[in-house]
């Protein structure tokens, strides 16, 4: 009898992915951990080739890429799936995390863990990430249980910012501070392999640090977070809308990207492109030829064929 290789679980990683468990490592050696957001294989390409360890295909896609205002509620899964593919196809090393969007996983443990393995098998993420704590826990034992990976997110979660009162920071009373501790506690418990801070002091996001096992990563949430996370728009300059006080910009590729498309609109308009190193040519016995035909009244009059 001949055996068939066995279908790897989920979680193996492609040869040259960075291990799942190296994060903890990481954090063992307090080497900082390296995350960003990205959207299609190119920005995906260029996180890898900058030597970044997580690639989130962010939730953020509803306000940078699809062009929705201060929500990120409207994102569908096929909108999500469509974005995961295409940075899967660009990122080799890093992780690539799927985030699941609002509605995939709110209403039960078999729609979340459902929809975790759609991003498995139909996005080609890692991993997924999905927000909250509370009834998210059993979200999250649910899933890691079917064996996919799970990343945390609490603090500011932009899916229940109209609960939270905005896109506040959160976690500012000795009360409010408690609960995250707590939950970030229970989230550990839980399974999760690591744990997204969002706008949280940075003296309650440094207890948090030290309370887990699991590495966390700030975005607002100060330098004692284990890794940080930063949205590829906002660090890049490509998002014309509000930028929060926690985003650092490397770079302005918005304004380079308007520089270059209004000299390609006044070449156009010019005549200045395309230039002779832009065209083909046609080799000129063939052009004689052709222009001959065209001369001879044989080519075909199309008129007809359009009545
Ligand atoms: O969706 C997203 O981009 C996020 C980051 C802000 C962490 O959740």
């Amino acid at each position: 009898m001949t055996l068939r290789p066995r279908t790897p679980a989920p979680s193996v990683p492609a040869p040259g992915k960075l291990p799942l468990t190296e994060l903890a490592e990481l954090k063992r050696r307090s080497q900082p951990i390296v995350m960003v957001t990205a959207y299609d294989a190119a920005s995906g390409r260029l996180a890898d080739e900058a030597g970044v360890d997580l690639i989130l295909v962010g939730d953020t896609a509803a306000m940078v890429v699809l062009g929705h205002e201060s929500t990120t509620v409207p994102v569908t899964m096929d909108e999500m799936l469509f974005m995961t593919r295409a940075v899967a196809r660009g990122a080799k090393r890093p992780l690539v995390i799927g985030d699941m969007p609002f509605g995939s996983y709110q209403v039960s443990d078999e729609d979340a863990v459902r929809n975790a393995i759609r991003f498995l098998k139909e996005g080609g993420a890692d991993v997924v990430k999905l927000e909250g704590a509370g009834p998210s826990l059993s979200r999250v034992r649910s899933i890691v249980g079917a064996g996919v990976p799970v990343m945390g997110h609490i603090g500011l979660t932009p899916q229940s910012a109209t609960m939270l009162g905005g896109f506040k920071a959160q976690g500012r009373t000795a009360e409010k501070a408690l609960r995250l501790y707590e939950d970030a506690r229970a989230l550990e418990a839980a399974g999760c392999f690591a744990l997204v801070l969002e706008a949280v002091p940075a003296e309650v996001a440094t207890r948090i640090t030290e309370a887990l096992a699991i590495p966390t990563i700030g975005i607002g949430a100060g330098a004692g977070c284990d890794g940080q996370v930063l949205v590829y728009h906002d660090l890049l300059g490509l998002y014309a809308g509000h930028t929060p006080r926690f985003v650092k910009r490397y770079a302005d590729i918005g304004a380079e990207i308007t520089r270059a498309l209004s000299a390609y609109a006044d070449d156009v308009r010019t005549g200045e492109f395309p230039g002779d190193e832009h065209t083909y040519s046609i080799p000129p016995e063939e052009l004689e030829l052709f222009e001959a035909a065209l001369g001879s009244g044989t080519v075909k009059d199309h008129a007809e064929d359009r009545e």
